[in-house]
């Protein structure tokens, strides 16, 4: 007989994945309190996509929309590939799923992509979903780190040193979420070198391609030639539009991949919303003077959080974000306390959220995650209150 598990009730596959210390902050959060922690747009979202939704409620979009997405949807979000991104998804009916959100298409693209004790490599720090995704399809997730003497950017070397005979994937996050690294050119092009000589494939995570800053460029690996059956990329419309409660992501590649993804897809969710798709089509089809306003908000943000942050005690912030709406910066000298001591002690004394930067793996302790994502006068008072407790430089 098999050897029981500790409990009836839950697999112990499911009963060891994590506890996000963001369900904790939550609790704590009281009156008066400035959340720096939030990892989702604070702007509402633009009005020709909520009119777009009302208009297809009026119209009777209530059935299941088609497993990968609308036909229009599709044809809308394979022209937007090739003009902004450089994919060319040819065939966007069997080449590009949407899903609710793009959490959805990262986990498909792990169960597509990965079978039982296969290992994935993914970024340390990193958004914390990953490890967890894996260790839900069975399989290992083993880190390449990233460190702020490098920018953050991705050591290939050392990332080839992680590869081991079981390892079939790579996941990379670009922008990244925690710590606004926009990726290199030049590093992409020697990470889909590493892919094609190990025959791994890539899930990109490309959630933040519309906020970079100071001129930095977004690249996706997915546009060079010679990776079309390498990459699998995903992409979201929670950040650029603001869209974060619609549950609308996406993923793009070889049609051979998304065809078996959408199987997957079916049996998880059977299709985004319909009503959130509709209200994609608007999105992606209408005026972008939108989120091109939002990125130059979240850019004045970050410049301001960065000028307060330079002139606070305790915390560095060596790497100038170039992407996303974070700050990651290192604690300095504070006693022995952790990452996640020092975040509940901000919390505490000054009552502003941040998230310890341990959240997002081993190399992301003794660093600090801060949200820019949120408006300038809570952003003021909360760099205020962090200067009062900590003191000046
Ligand atoms: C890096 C990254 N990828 C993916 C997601 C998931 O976004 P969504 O499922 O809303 O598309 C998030 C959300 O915060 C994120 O930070």
């Amino acid at each position: 007989m098999a050897e029981k598990r500790k409990s009836h009730l839950v697999s112990e596959r499911v009963s060891e994945l994590p506890h996000s210390i963001f369900a904790r902050l939550a609790n704590l959060v009281g009156k008066g309190v400035i959340s720096l922690g939030p990892g989702e747009p604070d702007f509402a979202t633009p009005k020709h996509i909520c009119n777009a939704a009302k208009k297809a409620l009026d119209e009777g979009y209530t059935h299941y929309p088609p497993t990968t997405g609308y036909p229009d949807l599709l044809e809308a979000l394979g022209k937007k590939l090739k003009a902004k991104n450089g994919i060319r998804a040819d065939d966007p009916q069997t080449q590009i799923c949407v899903t609710c959100g793009s959490t959805e298409s990262l986990l498909l693209s792990m169960f597509t992509a990965v079978d039982p004790t296969e290992a994935v490599l993914v970024p340390d720090p990193g958004y914390m979903a990953y490890g967890p995704m894996i260790e839900m399809v069975d399989a290992e997730p083993v880190t390449y780190e990233l460190h702020d003497d490098d920018g953050f950017q991705i050591d290939t070397d050392a990332m080839k040193k992680r590869i081991k005979p079981k390892t079939v994937g790579i996941i990379l996050n670009n922008p990244s979420n925690p710590t606004g690294t926009v990726l290199k050119r030049s590093v992409l092009e020697e990470i889909a070198d590493i892919a094609v000589d190990n025959n791994l494939m890539i899930i990109s995570d490309e959630a933040y391609e519309d906020f970079t800053f100071g001129g930095a460029e977004h690249t996706s690996i997915g546009s060079f030639n010679g990776m079309e059956d390498y990459v699998v990329t995903n992409f979201s419309f929670s950040k650029s539009y603001a869209m974060a409660g619609w549950r609308v992501g996406y993923a793009v590649g070889p049609s051979s991949f998304i065809e078996t993804m959408s199987k997957d897809h079916l049996y998880t969710s059977i299709a985004s919303p319909a009503l959130s798709q509709r209200a994609a089509i608007a999105a992606v089809t209408g005026p972008h003077a939108c989120v091109e306003g939002m990125a130059r908000e979240y850019e004045r943000r970050r410049d301001f959080m960065l000028k307060r942050l330079n002139e606070i005690s305790c915390l560095e912030v060596k790497v100038k974000p170039e992407g996303a709406f974070y700050v990651f910066p290192r604690i300095h000298s504070f006693g022995k306390m952790n990452s996640e001591q020092f975040s509940l002690w901000l919390l505490k004394e000054a009552k502003v959220v941040t998230i310890p930067g341990s959240e997002f793996g081993q190399m992301g302790e003794g660093f600090l995650r801060l949200s820019y994502a949120t408006d300038m006068k809570s952003i003021a008072s909360a760099m205020d209150r962090l200067e009062k407790l900590l003191g000046k430089k």
